[in-house]
């Protein structure tokens, strides 16, 4: 019998210190800052879940790879490891090195996409969605009835709606969908990963209509893992052989390397076919940078080639998801509502159902994200009504489809007696939950308004 207690499979060579701070200066900090954490230096958070991106720890491998970092701007063997280490996974053709995920998808849909054209996806994430629609295209979120039900069990809650994804296609016509999308584990729909029946389902779609299936591959490991765990006939299957097989299914990928890249920077566009790639070359030469480093140093890619294999190693996803499940579980016990089960990278508390009192249009989730650091100096980010919300034309603000906490996990950073405070923390303030007051926006910029927005209390 395995033994109940996780243990991190590492042990720590660095540290870094963290700083506590006072309720009464939170309170002001937050106050100066709008109520918006993105707007509060890091070293007045204790523990920092705004994201898990980016915020990797490295292990001794990838710090010693990045010494044999080659800076040479053209034909730098780094890339050379780089790019076999992305083929070995995903078996694509041509492998773009991109500063990190969104530079992909810029690149991505601004060759495949137009005006008037339809890009379905299980859910965008907000920098796939903001790109898609920047040159004029529709980003179609196509989630499936079980995920849009926080409260719901269901092993595979991010799929992709495949009855919808057929009625978009007899709707607007296959030549109006350049691509499909599937992202994997789907983050802006709680994390939730994809089953491979659905993945294959999908493909089939695309292929009868011929469309090309992208992956947004960012937690590609996690979801990986999550089949393993969760869908008959995977058990005996290593993590590496189910992402072959799931990259096996696309026509190419956009890939953040900031998530299951176990890196701090970088990302990767990659495709199977040769006038795509062409195109996609001429583009990143343009802002990112020649196709053999793409706006990352030779060290940077370096660390990437390593932390992709041991992101598929399988007792780190062992430890990873079931520590994320450790704090969703622990928290769910006493009542506090959460999107079920717990996902890869992040436990996403129900904001709306955590906060009934508030509506939706006064942003529970921001109003919650701004209580657990008052309460215990813990960064979380919302996802709901402010990331996705709008206003209408006579500017009242609509909500969005839910009203989500993200409390994402930074990989390899903390360990299970912090995971053990942010639970104290988190059930403090589900104890005086009808005293939290909901929000007003003061400021709001016209795209991606949720980095710099402002609000005032209610
Ligand atoms: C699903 C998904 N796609 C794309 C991105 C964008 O990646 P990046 O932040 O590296 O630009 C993210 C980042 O959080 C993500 O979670």
């Amino acid at each position: 019998m395995p033994m109940k207690t996780i243990i991190e499979p590492f042990r720590i060579k660095s540290v870094e210190p963290i700083r506590q701070t006072t309720r009464v200066q939170r309170e002001k900090l937050l106050e100066d800052a709008g109520y918006n954490l993105f707007l509060i230096s890091s070293d007045n958070i204790l523990i920092d879940l705004l994201t898990d991106s980016g915020t990797n720890a490295m292990s001794t491998e990838q710090w010693a790879a990045m010494m044999r970092g080659d800076e040479s701007y053209a034909g730098s063997p780094s890339f050379t490891r780089f790019r076999d280490s992305v083929q070995a996974i995903t078996g694509f053709k041509h492998v773009i090195p991109t500063h990190q995920g969104r530079a992909a998808e810029r690149i991505l849909f601004s060759v495949m996409c137009k005006k008037g054209d339809v890009v379905p996806n299980n859910t965008h994430f907000d920098t796939t969605r903001a790109n898609c629609e920047f040159v004029g295209a529709e980003a179609l979120d196509l989630p499936t009835p079980e995920g849009l039900e926080p409260a719901r069990q269901h092993p595979f809650k991010g799929n992709l709606d495949t009855e919808r994804l057929e009625q978009t296609i007899a709707r607007v016509g296959a030549k109006r969908v350049p691509l499909v999308m599937i992202t994997v584990t789907n983050n802006s729909g709680g994390g939730q990963p994809v089953s491979m029946a659905n993945i294959k389902a999908v493909k089939e779609i695309c292929s009868r209509n011929g469309i090309p299936l992208y992956l947004d591959a960012c937690r590609f490991a996690e979801n990986a893992y999550l089949i393993k765990l969760r869908e008959p006939g995977y058990a005996t299957k290593t993590p590496r052989e189910i992402a072959q097989e799931m990259f096996g299914y696309t026509d190419g990928c956009t890939m953040s390397a900031k998530k299951d890249g176990l890196a701090n920077i970088g990302g990767f566009l990659c495709t199977n076919n040769e006038t795509l790639a062409r195109a996609e070359k001429d583009l990143l030469i343009l802002t990112e940078g020649f196709p053999t480093y793409g706006g990352l140093a030779g060290r940077d890619l370096e660390a990437i080639a390593v932390g992709l294999n041991e992101a598929l190693e399988e007792d780190y996803l062992r430890y990873r998801i079931t520590s994320t499940a450790y704090l969703g579980d622990h928290i769910a016990r006493e009542g506090v509502p959460i999107v079920q089960p717990p996902g890869g990278h992040a436990v996403y508390i129900d904001a709306r159902a955590f906060l009934p009192h508030i509506s939706p249009v006064q942003f529970p989730g921001v109003a919650l994200a701004a209580e657990l650091y008052i309460e215990g100096g813990i960064r979380s980010v919302e996802i709901g009504t402010l990331m996705f919300g709008k206003r209408d034309e006579k500017g009242a603000e609509q909500a969005g489809a839910l009203d989500l906490l993200r409390l994402a996990i930074p990989r390899r950073v903390y360990t299970q007696s912090h995971i053990d405070y942010v639970v104290e923390v988190i059930l403090e303030v589900w104890r005086r939950r009808k005293q939290i007051r909901g929000l007003e926006i003061t400021y709001q910029a016209p795209f991606l308004r949720h980095f710099t927005a402002r609000f005032r209390r209610l």
